[in-house]
């Protein structure tokens, strides 16, 4: 157990190169290092690291308004950058803008208005791909396999899906470029207790499939039970950082910040 610490990150080879998720398991992916960041004037995080290896899979876990959303923005380009570094396949990405930052292979999900309600399902998915001249055709294809409601669904607008149908579909969209990291931000935000679960699965097999995932959640204590390593982020700082199981099993974290 080990609190304000990091342990040594990965160390990178030096390749930069794209499309090498099953190359990069296990090395450096992304490396977070003192970041300074908030919205305007006002600094919400304060020194922040955060490492993710290729293949690996990562939370974030705090209490509400401990800046986790913010560190996932901050990653995407999408705060106020005070200080420190954003570093991903060994590129300084600090300072870039989202749609530069899509480019380099992370897709982010936010935590709300993830889908484009006025849309179709297929021109959310087909959103995803914006950067690119033509629909990838085989991205679209693994996505609808991975989820087979987004293609039963592909005329119906966005707006109309569920909770669920809208995050699978959040999550098709994000995937459309193939990304080496995913960033998710609550996930199973307001699902019924039985989808959670589905949810959780469905995010273990995108991972299982060799995509990086750097996830918040707010239920905690599964995302910590399914996920290799995590944070506890209070007031903007890291607080601890280990194994999911260990921070599971640590007395102070259980009491601290999963409700016992
Ligand atoms: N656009 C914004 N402008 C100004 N302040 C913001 C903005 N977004 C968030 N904040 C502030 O930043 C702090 C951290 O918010 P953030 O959304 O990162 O927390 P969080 O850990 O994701 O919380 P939650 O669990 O409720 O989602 C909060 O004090 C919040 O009020
Ligand atoms: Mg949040």
């Amino acid at each position: 157990m080990s609190a304000d610490t990091e342990r040594d990150p990965p160390s990178g080879d030096g390749d930069v190169s794209r499309k090498t998720v099953p190359d990069r398991e296990g090395q450096s992916l992304l490396e977070v290092r003192g970041l300074d960041a908030g919205y305007g004037d006002l600094q919400i995080l304060t020194d922040v690291d955060m490492d993710v290896a290729g293949g690996e899979y990562v939370t974030i876990v705090g209490p509400n308004g401990a800046g986790k959303s913010t560190v996932m923005k901050s990653i995407f380009g999408l705060t106020s950058h005070m200080g420190g570094t954003v570093t991903f396949e060994g590129e300084d990405i600090t300072g870039l803008r989202p749609e530069e930052i899509i480019h380099e292979g992370i897709g982010y999900v936010p935590q709300n208005d993830n889908v484009f309600a006025s849309l179709t399902v297929r021109e959310n998915l087909e959103m995803g791909a914006y950067i690119l001249d033509s629909v990838p055709q085989d991205a679209l294809d693994a996505v609808f396999e991975r989820f087979p409601i987004l293609e039963e669904r592909q005329s119906q607008k966005a707006g109309t899906m569920s909770g669920g149908q809208q995050q699978m579909l959040a999550m098709g969209r994000a995937l459309m470029l193939e990304p080496s990291l995913l960033l998710l931000d609550e996930p199973s935000a307001g699902l019924a207790p039985d989808f959670v679960d589905d949810m959780f699965d469905r995010i273990d097999a995108i991972n299982d499939d060799g995509t990086a995932v750097l996830m918040v959640e707010q239920n905690a204590k599964e995302a910590l039970r399914r996920c290799d390593r995590g944070y506890v982020l209070a007031n903007g700082r890291n607080r601890y950082m280990d194994d999911g199981d260990v921070l599971l099993n640590d007395e102070q974290v259980r009491k601290d910040f999963l409700g016992g």
